[in-house]
């Protein structure tokens, strides 16, 4: 004859199997294992039986406890199975996702890819610096003396506490040598600010990239034809390029680019796009100075220097009137470049 336990075990079994929902579920879980539940009176019921029946009761007990919570687990996972296959049906997978719109380059930043691509290919490696410096590394360092007019108040935008937003990007040409000795050969793309009236040419704020070439017997033929073979490959090959001196404090002999080309404005302007020149031997010293050793010996290192109008060449190159357009953020201008 099956023992009691066995029969309620078998019971239970029953009422589980024919459980419809979870709930029903709950009811017989409570039924049975609940606090007051018959298999946990069973385990009362224990300490009045004989001495000899308890370790084979106890035994059968725990396999009667066991069994009914494994059954009562399995059904209620498949409850819950069922539960979210009917939800997930109803989700119809053939019906059009929300579309993300899909940006494309700030042709200012094209621009400066274009560049920095011929650059790379020419053996130039990428040096930045802070928008945010200090007079030394805008001025001082770069030979231009405390009543240049680059440092009037007039044309630069100055913090209260001296620093200033840089005025070139000239100020990474003394970054990168104080980092490392020569021979050193960077670009150095970036913004630069200068307190002009905004208008269709003026912007207080613009890009420049700076490059710096330092090595043993550097000359202006390097530079020359360097900056040639940089247009040509931007413009084309037809391009001209012609240049005129000029006066920069930190270069010596100082130069301007001017680059003529079909593909400019149909080929009948000169148009200016870089000023340039040889290293100054003061720029150098200083370099050394703040380094503390003389490792930028002007007697020994020569060098070039330039820096491109980057908002130019991008509104000659896509033919852009207007150089406020680049900070509008005008999506009917922007898309016009994806
Ligand atoms: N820093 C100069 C400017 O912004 C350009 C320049 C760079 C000239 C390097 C010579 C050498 O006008």
């Amino acid at each position: 004859m099956a023992h009691p336990l066995e029969q309620l075990r078998d019971e239970a079994l029953r009422e589980i199997e024919s459980a419809t929902d979870e709930q029903a579920l709950e009811t017989t879980r409570v039924k049975y294992l609940g606090r007051t539940g018959s298999i946990s009176a069973w385990g009362e019921q224990m300490k009045t039986l004989p001495k000899e029946e308890k370790p084979v009761v106890g035994k059968l007990l725990n396999e009667v406890r066991n069994a009914l919570t494994a059954a009562i687990e399995t059904h209620t996972a498949q409850f819950r199975l069922q539960k979210e296959s009917g939800v997930l049906a109803k989700i119809d997978i053939s019906l059009p996702g929300t579309p993300h719109e899909i940006g494309s380059l700030h042709p200012l930043h094209q621009m400066h890819e274009r560049g920095i691509q011929i650059f790379r290919r020419m053996g130039f490696a990428l040096a930045e610096g802070p928008d945010l410096e200090t007079e030394w590394y805008c001025f001082d360092a770069l030979n231009t003396p405390p009543d240049h007019p680059a440092r009037n108040e007039q044309d630069t935008f100055y913090l209260p506490d001296g620093r200033l937003l840089r005025t070139h990007t000239s100020t990474v040409q003394i970054r990168a040598m104080e980092s490392a000795p020569p021979p050193l050969r960077v670009i150095a793309p970036g913004a630069a600010y200068r307190r002009d009236e905004l208008d269709a040419t003026h912007s207080p704020q613009f890009h420049q990239i700076e490059g710096l070439y330092v090595d043993e017997d550097v000359s202006i033929a390097d530079l020359k034809g360097e900056l040639e073979f940089f247009m040509r490959e931007l413009f084309g090959s037809e391009s001209e390029v012609q240049f005129c001196p000029h006066y920069f404090p930190f270069t010596e002999p100082s130069l301007e680019v001017y680059v003529r080309s079909k593909a400019l404005k149909g080929g009948e302007q000169w148009i200016e796009v870089a000023g340039c020149g040889m290293v100054h031997p003061a720029v150098f010293e200083a370099v050394n100075k703040a380094r503390g050793d003389k490792a930028y010996d002007p007697e020994k290192w020569s060098g070039y220097a330039f820096g491109l109008g980057m908002d130019r060449l991008a509104m000659i190159l896509f033919e852009i009137p207007d150089i406020r357009l680049f900070a509008q953020n005008d999506l009917r201008f922007l898309k016009q470049f994806s």
